[in-house]
């Protein structure tokens, strides 16, 4: 009965936070970029409300992943790509962990690639979250998705637990090894706390085989967040 109602106040939380962005960042003619994930998809409804509405016009988006792109045409929003319009307005996504300097962990549903892609193409990043997504530290409550080629992933699965991750291969809800939208494999990494995420970072970007991670550093620039007292709003 409570864990019902509080998946319904966190949903309610993720839609105040979603509906805020898009009303305060999104203008008329611009191209925005569009999250992957269930927060992110109340600001794809927000979108298309603010069109049938009058009140955004002329706005063309980017998808960040398959699901997002279906969500969005189904919805009637015009879409567009990185090929026709390489630089973004503005973009709007969730995140899993949220540290007090607002780099993230991101990847829990497994979109991480195409997000941090959009997100480094865009002007602005604006990160909507419930309360229950921050956290002190980064690892404290989500493990750390790597994205990984399939071929050769063991390797890669031994160098991460060299660098003191517990691996744990994703699977999806017929228990076979989740595939991203770029046919690649998601090794969820248990690090724990994780004191030094920019070093993290570099290794995991100088391994062959590792196509992306879930650390999003320096890339936030607004924060959305929404909790019991309502919504705030932090820049970095
Ligand atoms: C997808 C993501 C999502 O933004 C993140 O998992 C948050 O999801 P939700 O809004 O459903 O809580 O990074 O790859």
């Amino acid at each position: 009965m409570s864990s019902h109602s509080d998946a319904n106040d966190t949903a309610r939380l993720k839609r105040e936070a979603a509906t805020w962005a898009v009303d305060a960042f999104f203008r008329s003619s611009m191209v925005v970029g569009l999250g992957t994930g269930s927060t992110a998809a109340f600001a794809v409804q927000r979108l298309a409300e603010s069109r049938a509405q009058g009140r955004l016009v002329d706005v063309r988006a980017v998808p960040t992943s398959r699901e997002t792109e279906a969500l969005a045409r189904g919805l009637g929003v015009p879409l567009t790509t990185l090929d026709e319009d390489p630089v973004v307005d503005v973009t709007v996504d969730g995140a899993d962990e949220v540290a007090p300097d607002l780099s993230l962990i991101k990847g829990g549903g497994g979109a991480l690639l195409r997000e941090k892609i959009v997100a480094q193409a865009s002007r602005r990043l604006v990160i909507i979250v419930d309360a229950g997504k921050l956290s002190p530290r980064l690892g404290t409550r989500w493990p750390l998705p790597v994205e990984v080629l399939p071929f050769g992933w063991r390797s890669q699965s031994l160098f991460l637990e060299s660098l003191g991750a517990s691996v744990a291969v994703r699977r999806d809800e017929r228990g076979e090894p989740f595939l991203t939208d770029q046919g690649n494999l998601v090794l969820d990494c248990d690090f724990g706390p994780i004191d030094h995420p920019e070093e993290l970072a570099a290794r995991l970007g100088s391994r062959a085989g590792v196509v992306g991670h879930g650390l999003f550093l320096g890339l936030t620039t607004d924060l959305v967040v929404a909790g019991s007292n309502g919504v705030e709003h932090r820049t970095r």
